[in-house]
Order: structure tokens, then C-alpha cells, then sequence
């Protein structure tokens, strides 16, 4: 495979961690904790590729409606996620960062976050980007709201809005789109991840819990991405 054929940004859904605890005879929050390990593979991986960028879906404005309880769990292993995992970015010369409605996150994990961003910020190598409190819809309302401040207030003028510059009014103005979109635990859906900045994105689903998703896993996705052939709607002789 040539290097032309690495993707710069993969993006993933890393779904599965309740089936695969149960699976294994285990409570959801044990697939959760297994979860992370697979987080802090699949980074050290992608920075070692020297991916351009490596997005994670790990917290959606929907998960709010899960138990109280699994709710809670999970804020708390990302607080103990954001502070252990400061070596792994340090180490790899990560730049991290976040997308998704940061400040409806309790105010502990904000100020986690922070950190990471402010640690991380001269770091030259791959970003690493959460996607927590995300919502793809939210973030096009949110982008939507922003344009109309900015036409309110005299910055933008309504026949100048295109494609672009919506694009850079998103959480992810100054980010390139996912090359390849990973799911695993098997279901053929996006789940209101990224919606606009997967338009021409590269899917790749497996059966692979999360829990699961190892090294090979990533290769085999990369494998198969490299041999794609991208059109974006043309031709190619
Ligand atoms: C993904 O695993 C983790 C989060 C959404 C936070 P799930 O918890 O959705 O696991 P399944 O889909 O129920 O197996
Ligand atoms: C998507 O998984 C969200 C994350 C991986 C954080 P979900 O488990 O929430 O999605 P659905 O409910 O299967 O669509
Ligand atoms: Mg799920």
C-alpha cells in the first residue's frame, strides 16, 4: 500500500462496550472500563502512522438518557481518562482537543479538559479530538445561530454564506474531514456523529466490539481504505 493511500483523518464510533460486557458475563461499566484500553491503543497507533488526525466519538448529547447511574460512571471514568492519559499525549506529541457542547459537561471535566488543551497545545503531531456532549445536528444549529450573530451584526452578509464559510463556523472549522469513518459493534448507522463532515467520507464497519478493537482491527480498516477509490461524484479515467 502506498502512503498516498493512508488516510490523514479517521474519525470513529467506538460502540459495542455494553454488548461486549455482557457477552462476557460482566456488568455494562466493565465494558466501559475495557473501552479505554482500546482508546489508548488505537492513539498510540494512529500518532505512530503519524495520522494527521485521530476523532472519537466517546460521549453524544443522546447518552444523556441513559440510567442515571451508567451516566455517572462514565463522566467519571473520562475525568480518570483526561488525567491518566496525559503521559500517552505528552509522549506521542499529541495536540488534543474537543468537540461538542463542552460547557454542559460537569464543571470537574471541563477543567480537566483545559488542562489537556493548554499541556498539549505547542505539541506538533497528530490531534486527538473528543467528541463529548456531541450531537451532529446540535452542531449545525449551533453553526447556524453563530451565522446569524455574525449577519446581526453587520460581520457576514446573507448572500455571501456558501459552503465555506458554514464549514467554518462548525466545531470543526479548522479541521480537515474524516477520510475514513470506523464503526464497530456492527451497526450500520452514523447516530448523529459528524454529519456534515462525513459527506464523502469512507465507511468501515466491524462486527469488533469496541473492547475488542485492537491494533490489527485499525489495520485491516486502513487496508481496506487503501484500496477505495474516491470520486466525490466524478469520473476517474
Ligand atoms: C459505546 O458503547 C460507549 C458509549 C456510547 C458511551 P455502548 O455503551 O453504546 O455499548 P452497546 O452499544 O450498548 O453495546
Ligand atoms: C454512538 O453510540 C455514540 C458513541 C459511541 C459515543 P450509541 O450506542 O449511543 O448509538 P446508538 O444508540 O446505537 O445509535
Ligand atoms: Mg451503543
Amino acid at each position: 500500500m502506498s502512503e498516498n493511500n493512508l488516510p490523514r483523518h479517521i474519525a470513529i464510533i467506538m460502540d459495542g462496550n455494553g454488548r461486549w460486557a455482557k457477552s462476557h458475563g460482566l456488568t455494562r461499566i466493565r465494558g466501559h472500563i475495557r473501552g479505554v484500553e482500546s482508546v489508548r491503543e488505537i492513539t498510540t497507533a494512529c500518532a505512530e502512522k503519524h495520522l494527521e488526525q485521530l476523532t472519537l466519538y466517546a460521549f453524544s448529547k443522546d447518552n444523556w438518557s441513559r440510567p442515571k447511574y451508567e451516566v455517572a460512571i462514565l463522566m467519571r471514568l473520562l475525568r480518570r481518562y483526561l488525567v491518566r492519559e496525559r503521559p500517552t499525549i505528552v509522549d506521542n506529541n499529541i495536540r488534543f482537543t474537543v468537540i461538542g457542547q463542552i460547557e454542559g459537561l460537569p464543571k470537574n471535566i471541563q477543567k480537566e479538559i483545559s488542562v489537556n488543551i493548554e499541556e498539549s497545545k505547542s505539541n506538533t503531531g497528530m490531534i486527538l479530538c473528543l467528541a463529548l456532549n456531541y450531537g451532529g445536528r446540535a452542531e449545525i444549529v449551533d453553526a447556524a445561530r453563530r451565522i446569524a450573530a455574525d449577519v446581526a451584526e453587520g460581520r457576514v452578509s446573507v448572500g455571501d454564506i456558501d459552503e465555506d464559510v458554514f464549514k467554518h463556523h462548525l466545531y470543526t472549522a479548522d479541521m480537515s474531514d474524516p477520510d475514513l469513518l470506523i464503526r464497530t459493534g456492527g451497526d450500520m448507522r452514523v447516530s448523529n456523529f459528524l454529519l456534515w463532515e462525513i459527506s464523502y467520507s469512507e465507511l468501515w464497519v466491524t462486527p469488533v466490539c469496541w473492547p475488542d478493537f485492537r491494533k490489527e482491527n485499525l489495520e485491516e480498516a486502513i487496508k481496506d481504505y487503501g484500496k477505495r477509490e474516491r470520486r466525490y461524484g466524478g469520473l476517474i479515467e
